[in-house]
Formats: C-alpha cells, structure tokens, sequence
C-alpha cells in the first residue's frame, strides 16, 4: 500500500473508499461486513509484522473481538493506523527487541520471520518474550514439506531437514522451506506445549501484492479465449488471508496448541471448479482453452508463477493441494465463499494505480497467453 493510500483512508470517505482499497472486506453482495461478534474474554494480543498483507486483518479482527492489540514491525510498511491498537516498533534483523522489555502478553502471532533468517529471527523473539507470552503462533508455510506423496496429506508429512534438503550444504543461506521448518522447531523448543504452528499455503485476496491468485479474477474479467492449464481435474487448495487471519486470533482465543494447515476450502477444488467459480462474478463473454501440462511444459509455461495457483501433481508432491482438514475445522478454521474472495480481489486490484494494474506480478502477459494458444491450435 501506498503512502497516498495511507492519507486517503484517513479522510472523510474513509469507510467507503477502504472497502474499495480492500482494506475492509466485502462480501459477495459487494457489502461491508458485519463486525465480528466480541471474544467471551479479552487478550492482550502481540503481533509481530502486524502491518503488511495478513497482519492488517488479524489486527481488525482482533479488535473487533475486543482484544487489546499491540504490533511490532520496523514502521516501515505503509498502512492505516486502527484506533486503539497500540504500534511499538524494532528491527528483528538486528535482535532489536528492546520496545517489548519489561511487557507480557496473552498470545504472540509471528508473521515476520519469513526469510532465510526465520530460524534466527524466531530462535531471538522467543529469547526475548519466553517468559512473556502464553503461546507463540508461528506462521509457517505448506514449503516445509519435503515428502507430500500420501493423499490426504496431513500436517504429520515429514519436514525438511538439513540432511534432506537437497542442493544445500551447511553455510548456505536457507532455502525458504527449509528456514521455516528449522523456525517452526526453535518455536516449538522455547514453547514446549504452547506453540501454535499455522502452515499456510497460498495466501489470496484482496492485499495480496503477489498477483499469484489476482491474475485469475483478472484474467477472466477481460473475457475473449482463455488459457488454463491441464484438463481442469488438478487440484488446489488456498487460503483467503481473512480467513487465515481470523482464525490465527481465534486459535490464540481457545489457547489451540500443535501443528495446522491453513489451506481450504474443506474438499479442496479441481482448477475447473475455481476458474468457473470466478466467471460466475464477472460477465466478460469468454471461452476456456485447457492445454495439457506436456504442451505447457514444452513451451515452458511454468507451473504457479505463469499459470498461478496451478501446480501438477508431481511424484512425492501429489498430497499438495489435498489435505485433509478435519483437525483444522475442529479447531475453527472456516471458509469464505469463492465468489466472496475473488470479487473483493477484484475490488482491490481496481483500486491500484493504472500502471501496476496494466502489470500483474504472476501469470502470462496478454502476448505470451496468445502466443502459446496460436502454437496449441498450430500443434492440434
Ligand atoms: N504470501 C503467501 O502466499 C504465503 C504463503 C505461506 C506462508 N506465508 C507467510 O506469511 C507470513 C506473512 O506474510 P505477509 O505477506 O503478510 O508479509 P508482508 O506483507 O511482507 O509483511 C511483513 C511484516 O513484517 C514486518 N517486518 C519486516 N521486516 C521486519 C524486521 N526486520 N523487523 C520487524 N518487523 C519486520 C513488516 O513491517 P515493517 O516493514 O514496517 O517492518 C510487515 O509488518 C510470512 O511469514 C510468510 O512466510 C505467506
């Protein structure tokens, strides 16, 4: 989010225009929601990277259950400030966690350690809040997984290791699976029995600066011949970050401890079902060309950066968008609906400046969609 956003969200239209800016949700109708009924007790709630793309909604959504919310990132991302949640800054780069000395809270959420630095940066807030927080939910990632072959896939699928990552050797920087997996571990040892472990797949909706869903919606709303990949049977399973963040404040309210998978809906969906379920929310007139994932993978269209969400089942990846998600229900996770998710990704991505709308960060450019489909109807 721009700092031009951040103003225009504090003026008078501030309701109106943050619906349109996705930083509200809207529903399928296109309504605000209605706020979230309060929490049966009140937490002090720490989140760290409370800024950004999911940190925003775990903050409102916290809010309107009428916890006390504090955040902590370096106040360098750009973002409307929300009545009454307290913003302290540091820079985990730097093991800065001196703003938080001396406080306790209920629950840490743990959104910022994504990188290389993850084992480190988690390994250092537990340091500094052990004795300070109740429970730590770590947000991990479906990438931790170096064998997902079992279908369903369950969150007991075996992680990687250092010894299992192939390619890297010890010096290396962490390859992002691996650096979650060894994070999820010093969460896990500095909070035995009080860690909570959150493994999300693709985060979408409205927010999402990746475009990796966005290109979808987007794609369907301009209409004319459309590429999809495979025959439309491949599954998927993603997380709209609402629900991902509603249910992180949620599993911080029932004191919920252990290891889930953040992906939904709760029997998945082929592409068919997801691409269709986006036309249903739009009405360019359009056809679907599906073109197998050889052709693709010959004309090297590449799998989830070029045909986004996309991801052909592969040996030893085949569970990858089919977990089962009956301990994740059980503990609360819900889902919007389809329609709901790419209508408010929409709403978002026409709020952005002209240029970055004209450039999408996932999916094919128009010329290279009619590149490919020109050379499948040359080869058919
Ligand atoms: N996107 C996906 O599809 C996906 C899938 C699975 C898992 N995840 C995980 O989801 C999590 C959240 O992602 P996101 O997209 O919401 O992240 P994001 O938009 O990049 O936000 C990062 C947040 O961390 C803060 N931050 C960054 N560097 C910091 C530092 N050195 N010290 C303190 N705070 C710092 C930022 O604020 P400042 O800049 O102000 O510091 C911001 O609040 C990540 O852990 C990611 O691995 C993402």
């Amino acid at each position: 989010m721009t700092t031009d956003r951040r103003t225009f969200i504090g003026t008078a239209a501030a309701a109106a225009s943050a619906v349109a800016l996705g930083m509200l949700d809207v529903n399928a109708q296109g309504a605000p929601p209605t706020p979230a009924a309060p929490a049966p007790r009140q937490l002090r709630l720490l989140i760290l990277g409370g800024t950004g793309f999911i940190g925003p909604y775990q903050v409102r959504y916290a809010v309107e259950r009428g916890h006390q919310v504090t955040t902590f990132n370096r106040g360098r991302t750009a973002h409307a400030a929300v009545e009454g949640v307290e913003e302290v800054t540091g820079d985990r780069a730097v093991n800065d966690y001196a703003s938080l000395k001396g406080r306790t809270w209920d629950a840490v959420i743990d959104n910022s350690a994504s990188s290389a630095t993850a084992p480190q940066w988690v390994r250092e807030a537990a340091a500094a809040l052990k004795d300070a927080v109740g429970q730590y939910l770590f947000i991990s990632t479906r990438s931790v997984y170096r064998d997902i072959s079992m279908v369903p896939a369950t969150v007991d699928a075996p992680l990687y290791t250092p010894e299992t990552t192939e390619g890297w050797k010890e010096g290396q920087p962490y390859p992002y699976g691996l650096a979650k997996a060894l994070a999820e571990g010093e969460a896990q040892r500095a909070f035995p029995e009080r860690a909570t472990i959150v493994r999300p797949g693709l985060i979408i909706g409205p927010g999402d600066e990746t475009d990796r869903f966005t290109y979808w919606p987007v794609r369907i709303a301009r209409g004319g011949e459309i590429l999809v990949p495979g025959d439309g049977s491949d599954r998927v399973q993603v997380i709209d970050a609402r629900d991902l963040a509603e249910w992180c404040v949620r599993l911080c309210e029932q004191h919920a401890f252990g290891r889930f998978m953040a992906v939904g809906p709760k029997n998945g969906r082929s592409m068919a079902e997801m691409v269709y379920g986006i036309a249903a929310v739009t009405d360019a007139p359009l056809s679907w060309t599906w073109v197998p994932a050889e052709f693709l993978a010959q004309h090297r269209v590449r799998p989830y950066a070029e045909m986004p969400v996309w991801q052909p089942p592969t040996p030893g990846n085949e569970g990858f968008a089919r977990f089962d998600l009956t301990r994740e229900i059980a503990a609360g996770l819900t889902f919007r609906t389809l329609a709901d998710t790419a209508q408010a990704t929409l709403a978002y991505h026409r709020s952005r400046p002209p240029e970055r709308q004209a450039r999408l960060r996932a999916g094919l450019t128009a010329a290279r969609e009619a590149e490919v489909l020109a050379a499948w109807r040359a080869a058919g």
